[in-house]
């Protein structure tokens, strides 16, 4: 048999693998470059960066959980210029897709980062209004259609490139957030953010986190994100990347089957830095073995009671 066809399209954006790196799990791009051939990768989406450089929240800023993690990082990154300056030119000297993160505090400050890096070598922006660790912007966004939307339509606006809006699961009904992405013109959604959670030392009775509460990541939220792609590829016709607790082939091709197109691989980046690598590996072993030519045979291929 023939290798299997990974190809994906989202828009423009052609990826020759389903499997990327998540936001803000390996850096900028280049930090994990000893531990993994970044050639292999469908794709990079980078830490969030937001206009100008952000301290991010004091420590302590992770704990471990059962399964999983917490983490308040707040969006600590360099900013857009020195992005374009010190890291962009170095991604470029790879084989892969660049999708640049973007975080930001007002609707204007979504659309000058846009506006400002979209001639330059980037092939998509991923639009994260999913942040649950900022006082301002992040969820107050993330949870509201009507400002979700209004992201949307004015970031696609002033881009030549794909947009992809990244949802956060803390919401009711997350379909309908993934409807007005696509209303107004978003190539695709990621599907999820982290989750809102809170873990108490019962000595001290301090919250482990400085920010009190936290994204919790990591096996722990699979079933959970699993859900909500299904949830939002049964309501909505839009690309959908699958993120949230992936550790292996299996749980990736878990996702493509409840409808993602693609997947990020978070968390696990810190547990095994190499992890990528053998997911896409481990994808094509499973598709040769049971005799699947192409990725479309698999999305939103489950079988349902
Ligand atoms: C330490 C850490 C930092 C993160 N930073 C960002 C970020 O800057 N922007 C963003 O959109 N998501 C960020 N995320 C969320 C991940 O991209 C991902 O959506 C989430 O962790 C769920 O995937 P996982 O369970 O595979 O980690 C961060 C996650 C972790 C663990």
């Amino acid at each position: 048999m023939n290798k299997p066809d990974l190809k994906i399209h989202i828009g423009s954006l052609e990826l020759k693998n389903p499997i990327l790196v998540a936001s803000g799990t390996f850096g900028y791009g280049l930090e994990s470059k000893d531990f993994v051939d970044i050639n292999k990768l469908g794709g990079i989406v980078t830490k969030s960066l937001s206009l100008r450089a952000r301290k991010g929240n004091p420590p302590p800023r992770i704990v471990e959980t059962p399964s999983g993690m917490l983490n308040a990082i707040g969006l600590a990154n360099i900013g857009v210029e020195r992005f374009l300056k010190e890291k962009l030119p170095l991604l470029n000297q790879y084989d892969t897709k660049i999708i640049v993160n973007i975080a930001a505090s007002s609707v204007d400050e979504y659309v000058e980062c846009v506006k400002i890096m979209t001639h330059e070598k980037i092939d998509a922006f991923e639009i994260n209004v999913s942040c649950p660790n900022v006082h301002e912007g992040g969820l107050e966004f993330g949870t509201n259609v009507a400002k979700v939307g209004e992201i949307t339509s004015k970031t696609v606006a002033v881009s030549t490139k794909p947009i992809i809006i990244k949802l956060t699961p803390n919401v009711t009904r997350i379909s309908e957030f993934a409807q007005i992405a696509k209303d107004e013109g978003a190539a695709a959604v990621s599907a999820i953010n982290t989750f809102v959670g809170m873990s108490i030392n019962i000595l001290s009775r301090k919250p482990k986190l400085f920010h009190n509460t936290g994204g919790l990541s990591g096996p722990a939220i699979k079933p959970l994100a699993v859900a909500k792609v299904f949830q939002i590829h049964k309501d909505v016709d839009i690309p959908i990347i699958g993120i949230g607790g992936i550790t292996n082939h299996e749980d990736a091709i878990e996702f493509f089957l409840a409808g993602a197109c693609a997947v990020q691989i978070g968390t696990h980046n810190f547990v095994e830095p190499n992890c990528t690598e053998k997911i896409i590996i481990g994808l094509e072993e499973y598709f040769i073995k049971n005799k699947i030519n192409s990725i479309h045979e698999v999305i939103g291929k489950v079988n349902l009671y």
